[in-house]
């Protein structure tokens, strides 16, 4: 028995703010496979699981890891926050295990759960000058592809994964 206010209420007491309804078919836990390649690089398999939550703000926390499908040793990770700004457009803010960061902006289509990014801003990148993200939700399914472009290759697909709500 702590005192009183000193750990927040759990996530399943606080409503969500209303700024963030729209991106209500976000949260939770998603898990599932990918396949990634380039044209520089060898194609490969990985698993991966995205979080999404909230804590009453009006913006969404997010969370990505993924693994080797063969012995589960740790691949790319990622972290941000996705809010929706005023005049209905999206914004996101990713930090990459690799040290690059994104500022994504974007549109969502509420109507096909679809939300179309594209970096507005990429730091700290050796090669990658613009990231583009595409995410599409059905009531069991989350799928997304992420194009990227280099200082060598146009823009081209990087990822595309699906992933199933647990
Ligand atoms: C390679 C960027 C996400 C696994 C690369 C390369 C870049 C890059 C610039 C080198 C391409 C070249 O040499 O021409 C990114 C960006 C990501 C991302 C910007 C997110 C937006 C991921 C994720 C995984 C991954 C999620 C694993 C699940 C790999 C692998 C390679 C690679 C295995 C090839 C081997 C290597 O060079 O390390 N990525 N990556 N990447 N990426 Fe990603």
């Amino acid at each position: 028995s702590g005192e009183a206010g000193s750990v927040p209420p759990p996530v399943s007491v606080l409503p969500l703010h209303p700024a963030i309804a729209p991106l209500q078919f976000l949260l939770g836990r998603w898990s599932g496979e990918g396949e990634g390649g380039f044209p520089t690089i060898k194609s490969f398999r990985y698993g991966e699981e995205l979080f999404f939550s909230h804590s009453g703000k009006p913006v969404i926390a997010y969370t990505q890891k993924t693994w080797k499908l063969e012995t589960g040793e740790p691949m790319h990770a990622e972290s941000g926050y996705w809010r929706l700004k005023s005049d209905g457009s999206i914004e996101v803010v990713i930090a990459q295990s690799t040290g690059l960061v994104e500022i994504q902006k974007g549109s969502l289509d509420a109507e096909h759960r679809t939300i179309e990014l594209k970096s507005e801003l990429v730091g700290n990148a050796s090669k990658v000058k613009e990231i583009r993200r595409v995410f599409k939700a059905t009531d069991r399914e989350l799928s997304y592809t992420v194009q990227m472009a280099t200082t060598v290759t146009n823009l081209e697909p990087h990822l595309q994964a699906i992933l199933r709500k647990i």
